[in-house]
């Protein structure tokens, strides 16, 4: 997208801007310190943890993590797209948008917009369906919805037959590649007797349909649910361009939509769930879409609000699913956030359950979640005896992996006591037992021996990388001080580093960046989340001439450590595949203990 504005446009929005101008305009700011504070417009709460920088050009909130630069709180906040927000702060600024090239959008761009344009038609064409099909109303008037509520959702109607869709979109060969690459129609293979025109037949028969819409509200995939019986209940839209499962929840764009502000998100497991709770006046729930819950989809909940709550059925496969849920969330719990798990009595889902007993009891149950810690403790306290010394080191056995996920931090401390006191032991003991005491922060355990976690994925302190990545992008009068980027390199591989040594080579030819601006400049590719994190990372105060030795010095040691970390990984893989021979354990405990030193050093 950005492809079609030229950079150095951007770059002169940016600079033009003041950010603390842009959301003082929509919140009340205070001024604190050198920054701005004023209770998160993300999450609620009743204490300002959100704060902007005027020197950084930076939002970034304590509480829920949110973050970004002036176009970042555009379209987070007014939910503009990239564009529009370009354009509204370049009107703000009195320019005007010139565009590159005589065709001004990129052929990836068109093509995705034509794709969108036509989930929209497609969605439009199910719900005119739904409303000429007594037999699909009288359906959703069985599951007791309202018309408003279908409209609401969008819900539609796929008719039976199996050429509706490829008749009306698909006239010319365009027209079904289109629908092709939106998982509309699907390619006929070999010679099946299905009646069908061109090769192609419509993937939506005979369905009541639930489009999914994106953050902005554009329907990026459809669930068509059957009507009678059939296999399978639920048939989803393919992975397109468009539509990826992973990262989308159904629901979240209507809660938003809904609600001026969201306290509390509710995972559910269905789509019937969501739209079931909405209509009882629940409209914070979302679900997945018959996955598990992924990383990606924390990330996102965790920047709508702080406190999420996930909600199973009380049979066995809830009761796996909520383990499995715990295990992705460990490394997302920390101070200022909630994740709790709500267990539905057996035979029961949301939908069912609502429709009984109405929304107070549903929520009064809400109330009565259980926070993971407790939820862990308690998991893991059923599988051991506590009262003989082996339940004991079998319940540090189990606990080892998973606490291991947490960040270092207050939270996982008090896990930890909670387990100790769980079973009758002391804190600095059981920390003792679960590997927690030597080295301070995340560690993996492999075949025996432990290793630092990867390098991009460590957070906070974080790893030396991270570190120098950081300082570079809140403080880029400091490249200066730094030496070419070739030198810096010294043949060195690694993608982190690349990273860095691409922010210092675009400093030195124009040094006076600002971090919003050098964070703009990656906004299309895919380290760019983790830039703006990193540019709200909390770092000491230091004069630009210490923090570029500081730099140096940093760069230096990735160079030092990654000779040693690669012939580490060879060993480790080698350990878990044939196992090694005496030379090469006594090689990779060196190499491990090295490594601890350096890490401590690090630290200080
Ligand atoms: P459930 O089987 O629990 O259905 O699937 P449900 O939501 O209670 O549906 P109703 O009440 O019978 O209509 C939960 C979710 O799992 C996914 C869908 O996202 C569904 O909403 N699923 C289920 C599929 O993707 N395919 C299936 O065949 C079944
Ligand atoms: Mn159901």
């Amino acid at each position: 997208m950005a492809g079609r504005i030229p950079q150095n446009f951007i770059d002169e929005v940016v600079a033009r801007t003041d950010i603390v101008e842009i959301i003082g305009t929509r919140i009340a700011l205070k001024k604190a310190g050198r920054e701005w504070k004023a209770c998160c417009p993300f999450h609620g709460e009743k204490t300002p943890s959100f704060t902007v920088s005027q020197t950084k050009q930076f939002y970034h909130c304590f509480g829920c993590g949110a973050h970004g630069t002036a176009l970042g709180f555009l379209i987070e906040h007014d939910r503009m797209s990239f564009v529009e927000a370009v354009e509204d702060l370049a009107n703000r600024a009195g320019l005007e948008i010139p565009r590159e090239g005589p065709s001004t959008p990129s052929d990836r761009d068109r093509q995705e917009s034509d794709l969108f344009a036509l989930m929209t038609q497609a969605d439009q064409h199910f719900r005119e369906c739904l409303r000429d099909s007594d037999r699909a109303k009288d359906y959703l008037k069985g599951r007791g919805l309202s018309g408003e509520t279908a409209a609401r959702y969008h819900l539609g109607y796929a008719p039976p037959g199996w050429d509706a869709v490829l008749k009306k979109f698909g006239a010319t060969e365009a027209g079904r590649t289109a629908l092709s690459d939106c998982g509309l129609i699907i390619e006929r293979s070999g010679d099946s007797d299905k009646a069908v025109s061109n090769g192609f037949y419509d993937r939506f028969r005979d369905r009541v349909m639930f489009p999914i819409r994106d953050s902005r509200g554009r329907v990026v995939g459809f669930g068509g649910r059957v009507i009678d019986q059939g296999e399978p209940k639920y048939l989803n839209s393919p992975e397109t361009a468009l539509f990826h499962k992973g990262r989308e929840l159904y629901g979240l764009y209507e809660a938003r939509q809904e609600l001026r502000q969201i306290n509390q998100l509710l995972i559910v497991e269905g789509y019937m769930d969501v739209v079931r709770l909405a209509q009882a006046g629940i409209h914070y729930a979302v679900a997945t879409l018959g996955t598990a819950t992924t990383p990606e989809h924390l990330n996102r909940l965790f920047r709508v609000c702080s406190d999420v709550v996930f909600c199973f059925d009380g049979d066995r496969a809830g009761r796996q699913a909520a383990w499995r849920a715990l295990e992705t969330s460990l490394t997302h719990a920390r101070d200022g956030r909630q994740l709790k798990f709500l267990f539905l009595p057996d035979g029961h889902d949301p939908d069912t359950l609502v429709a009984e007993e109405g929304k107070a009891a549903f929520e009064q149950r809400l109330s009565q979640a259980m926070p993971l810690s407790e939820y862990l403790v308690t998991h893991l306290a059923q599988q051991i005896d506590r009262d003989t010394v082996d339940g004991r080191a079998k319940l540090a056995e189990l606990a080892r992996p998973l606490v291991q996920k947490l960040p270092a931090g207050v939270y996982r401390e008090l896990l930890i006591d909670r387990l100790a006191s769980e079973v009758r032991m002391p804190s600095p003991r059981l920390a003792g037992l679960l590997g927690l005491n030597e080295t301070q922060s995340g560690n993996t355990t492999t075949g025996g021996y432990t290793r630092p976690l990867a390098p991009t994925r460590s957070y906070g302190r974080g790893n030396l990388t991270s570190q120098a990545i950081a300082r570079v992008l809140q403080n880029p009068g400091a490249a200066r001080y730094l030496g070419p980027v070739e030198s810096l390199r010294q043949g060195v591989e690694d993608r982190g580093l690349e990273v860095l040594l691409e922010l210092v080579q675009c400093l030195h030819g124009e040094p006076h960046l600002s971090s919003a601006q050098l964070v703009e400049r990656w906004r299309d590719r895919p380290e760019h989340e983790r830039l703006s994190e990193l540019t709200s990372m909390p770092l000491p105060e230091l004069k630009e001439e210490a923090i570029g030795l500081e730099l140096a010095a940093i760069i230096e040691k990735i160079r030092a450590e990654r000779g040693p970390e690669r012939r580490w990984s060879e060993l480790i893989a080698k350990a878990e595949s044939v196992g090694l021979n005496e030379a090469e354990k006594a090689e990779l405990l060196t190499l491990q203990r090295q490594a601890r030193a350096t890490a401590t050093q690090a630290r200080h």
